[in-house]
């Protein structure tokens, strides 16, 4: 497998002292490592999770691995609209300007269960909860003058297309892996029709593959989940084939890639794009073709702006 750099090394000799960063699902995994990164940047970082003491947790343990490190916590629950809204208010009260919103927090897998708002969980929590954040927190984005937002999304989006017919699962039996790769794929989707409509407003979207990463996120797999899993991901033609239950990457690696598409030069001026190992993926590396679809993308948006039930903005 590619060496990637660590979250931290990315971040060498990168100064983002006054600019404010937003990281969800900072309180575990790859959003935690993000966030010692971005803080070690100089920026303030807003760290939000639902888990309101493994939030101070992470706030803690920031403080004591970087030195003026700047932080706030937020609530935040992607499970209910209610509470998603809440926390972009509590954010809003903090920041006037975002120039980070790193959508990172998800679940994966998990058995059929809905969000309060009716959503099936894995996309409800992973997109829908990130699309009603992301737009209720746009102002503060073109406020910056230059912003990015970061998607975690997955090679999983390889698993499923968005049925934007029934996305949440309400006329087939349900399929936790292919409700995974949905959301996964939503996410792709999202960024894409982010960084059309927001392009004007210097505000820059983009979808990120961490890699295979030890954290949490397997929480919901049985041992027979990782076997049925390796039969079922489609692989790239010629690729090595990846075996999840051996060849994975520790979070100080994992959230390079992410780290990267919030802080690197190599990215001004460019949006909408897949990456990996801290670099572009092209299309022919893996990227479906129905997750970067421009008219799929724009469909999507129209699906999540009824489902959170958003006045159309005439686009
Ligand atoms: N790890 C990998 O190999 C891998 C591969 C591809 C993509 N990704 C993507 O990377 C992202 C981060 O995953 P991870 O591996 O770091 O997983 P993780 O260790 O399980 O961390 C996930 C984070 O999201 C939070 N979260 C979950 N549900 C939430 C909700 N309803 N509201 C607010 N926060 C919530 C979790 O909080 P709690 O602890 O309170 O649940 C936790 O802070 C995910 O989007 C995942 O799909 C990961």
């Amino acid at each position: 497998m590619a060496t990637t750099p660590t979250a931290l090394e990315v971040v060498d000799g990168v100064d983002l002292t006054g600019r404010i960063c937003v990281v969800t699902g900072a309180s575990a995994g790859l959003g935690r490592e993000s966030a010692r990164a971005l803080a070690a940047t100089g920026a303030h970082v807003i760290l939000a999770a639902r888990n309101r003491t493994a939030l101070a947790d992470t706030e803690a343990w920031i403080h004591s691995e970087v030195r003026n490190a700047v932080t706030s916590t937020v609530e935040l629950d992607l499970t209910s609209l209610a509470a998603v809204r809440s926390a972009a208010d509590a954010i809003g009260a903090t920041a006037s300007a975002i120039h980070v919103l790193m959508n990172n927090a998800g679940v994966m897998f998990t058995p059929f269960s809905r969000t309060s708002d009716g959503f099936e969980m894995q996309f409800g929590t992973n997109h829908l909860g990130h699309f009603e954040l992301t737009r209720l927190l746009t102002p503060q984005l073109a406020a910056a003058g230059g912003a990015r937002i970061v998607n975690l999304s997955s090679d999983g989006h390889r698993l499923s297309d968005v049925d934007l017919g029934d996305p949440n699962w309400e006329h087939r039996e349900y399929d936790k892996f292919a409700a995974y790769g949905a959301s996964k794929t939503a996410n792709i989707l999202h960024a894409v029709e982010l960084n059309r409509r927001l392009r004007d407003q210097r505000i820059r979207a983009y979808a990120v593959h961490p890699g295979v990463v030890a954290t949490s996120l397997a929480r919901h797999m049985s041992r027979d989940d990782f076997t049925a899993l390796m039969q079922i991901v489609p692989s790239d033609p010629g690729a090595e084939k990846v075996d999840v239950r051996r060849d994975f990457a520790m979070p100080e690696h994992g959230a390079a890639t992410q780290v990267w598409a919030a802080v690197s030069d190599d990215l001004a001026d460019t949006g909408s794009v897949y990456l990996a190992d801290c670099r572009i993926r092209d299309d022919e590396e893996g990227l479906a073709p129905y997750a970067t679809d421009g008219a799929r993308a724009q469909q999507l948006w129209d699906v999540s702006e009824r489902l959170c039930a958003v006045p159309s903005a005439g686009h």
